[in-house]
């Protein structure tokens, strides 16, 4: 097995004198999915910010495809958190693919314009969107946006995708288009995958481990280690009773605990 996609060692973000997680320890090996989990503000963005290069530790290190953290480090893709495009953006969906590819790497020349072109093309293709990809994005449904954003995290073919809740407001269907997209992604070209996620019975099957946060304690594992009552209600430091019904996981209880560190959000769910 070669070296690690990501390193993360003895790693700490605080912000004042609020510490969102220390001492985390992790490597995510190529190919490996790894779902991101933990109530909201528990620094789950933070973290992807932090391999992003766009967000300084506080303490240790992190290294992605043996090389620091950094803006336009072409190894690493990242699907942001949706938000809805504006309505008027001329960017048409091609275009927004393209925003994927470091325009260095392939030149300015014909030669270099056609290889991007075929590039996007393909991406495009990859997650089924070429009968809108023309449109202008601003008038796509958010599924359709979302799919894009998908093909200009992967046309660069990062070795490390970082997803942030990509699935929120998609249908089932599309849920699960672009979960196995990303499935595939990792099996065929080995990209390491982090999927920041509330919902973790979506992607359960293609989970390998799972990082979960809760006010700044975590654990890592395989969802069998870690999403069963006993450990949840040791991070959550209260009752917490996990469920498994039909192959899905459900946590019931850990509701309340949310609730009570963080009141503005107590229409929450958990996972
Ligand atoms: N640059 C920053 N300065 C101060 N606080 C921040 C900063 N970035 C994030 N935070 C705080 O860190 C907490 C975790 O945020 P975030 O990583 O977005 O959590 P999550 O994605 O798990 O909901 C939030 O309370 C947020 O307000
Ligand atoms: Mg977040």
């Amino acid at each position: 097995m070669g070296e690690a996609a990501v390193e993360i060692e003895d790693a700490g973000l605080r912000f004042g004198d609020r510490t969102l997680w220390s001492g985390l320890d992790l490597d995510v090996a190529p190919g490996e999915f790894v779902a991101v989990l933990g109530p909201n503000g528990s620094g789950k963005t933070s973290l992807l910010r932090v391999l992003l290069g766009l967000q300084p530790l506080s303490s240790g290190s992190v290294r992605l495809a043996g090389e620091p953290p950094g803006r336009g480090n072409q190894k690493v893709g990242y699907v942001p958190q949706q938000r809805a495009i504006d309505e008027s953006a001329a960017l048409r969906g091609t275009d927004l693919v393209g925003l994927g590819l470091d325009g260095h790497r392939w030149g300015v020349g014909l030669r270099g314009m056609a290889r991007r072109r075929r590039l996007v093309a393909g991406a495009v293709a990859s997650v089924g969107a070429q009968s809108y990809a023309r449109f202008p994005v601003g008038r796509l449904s958010g599924g359709e946006q979302q799919r894009l954003r998908v093909a200009q995290a992967l046309v660069g073919e990062p070795e490390v995708l970082l997803c942030d809740e990509p699935l929120l407001s998609l249908d089932i269907a599309h849920q699960r288009a672009v979960t196995e997209l990303i499935d595939t992604r990792r099996r065929t070209a080995g990209t390491a995958v982090l999927f920041v996620t509330h919902e973790l019975n979506p992607i359960l099957p293609y989970v390998d481990r799972v990082l979960y946060l809760v006010n700044g304690r975590f654990r890592i594992g395989t969802p069998d280690e870690v999403m069963n009552s006993h450990v949840l209600s040791e991070l959550y430091s209260t009752r917490v009773e996990v469920f498994r019904v039909g192959g899905q996981i459900h946590v019931a209880g850990a509701h309340s605990a949310l609730c009570e560190d963080l009141p503005h959000h107590a229409d929450e769910q958990v996972p």
